[in-house]
């Protein structure tokens, strides 16, 4: 509704800048900023995670905080440059309950996810990658606009009708979460080995 940001844009940084005064769904009252995806316009892979979490609103940068860092770290020892890679959100603005001082993540409904897909799809449209990497079940809601289990099928591509490839695999703060040290471990390897297919499909 928000006239000339719509189809004015014709590369990713028009986009990112048409996308800072959103108001598709009502989570941009609350943030501090619009979070946009971030990396090369010629990328041939996106991650697509599930909103920015407190520090990415702060910053303005997608997964720059504790679930970015062990993303940043499995992805260089998988042999993943970050710097060569696109990083975006199925939702682009945080979306918190506040808690005293604290702001606690809340996850993002499937309305807000469909009002945000308008910025996703325009970001896949001007960057066209060979494959989408869905992080967690709102990455892959959006992306296949269905509602999938992502622990059962992780480590799976699926093809959309259009013809782009969406693997999926859990979101990385699904490992920061686990306590005993031996299951989180484990997590994170399963993760390693989820990101080293990754790699031989950005080549494929
Ligand atoms: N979690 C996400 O899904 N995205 C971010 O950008 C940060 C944390």
């Amino acid at each position: 509704t928000e006239a000339p940001e719509d189809d004015a844009a014709h590369t990713v940084s028009e986009l990112r800048e048409a996308a800072k005064g959103c108001r598709r769904c009502p989570l941009w009252r609350d943030a501090t900023q619009t979070v946009f995806g971030e990396g090369p316009d010629n990328a041939k892979v996106i991650f697509v995670g599930e909103q920015p979490g407190d520090q990415e609103d702060l910053a303005g940068q997608p997964f720059v905080g504790p679930a970015g860092k062990v993303f940043d770290a499995i992805l260089d020892d998988a042999g993943v440059d970050r710097l060569k890679v696109y990083v975006t959100n199925a939702v682009k603005h945080f979306k918190f309950e506040p808690r005293g001082k604290r702001r606690i993540h809340s996850k993002p409904n499937v309305g807000e996810v469909q009002a945000c897909r308008w910025w996703l799809d325009h970001e896949f449209d001007l960057i066209k990658p060979n494959l989408a990497v869905a992080l967690g079940a709102t990455a892959a809601l959006s992306l296949l606009g269905k509602a999938v289990p992502v622990t059962k099928m992780r480590g799976q591509v699926i093809e959309r009708e259009d013809g782009l490839r969406v693997f999926l695999t859990i979101h990385p703060s699904f490992i920061l979460r686990i306590r005993d040290r031996a299951g989180k471990e484990a997590e994170r390897e399963r993760f390693l080995q989820d990101m080293k297919q990754v790699k031989k499909l950005i080549a494929a």
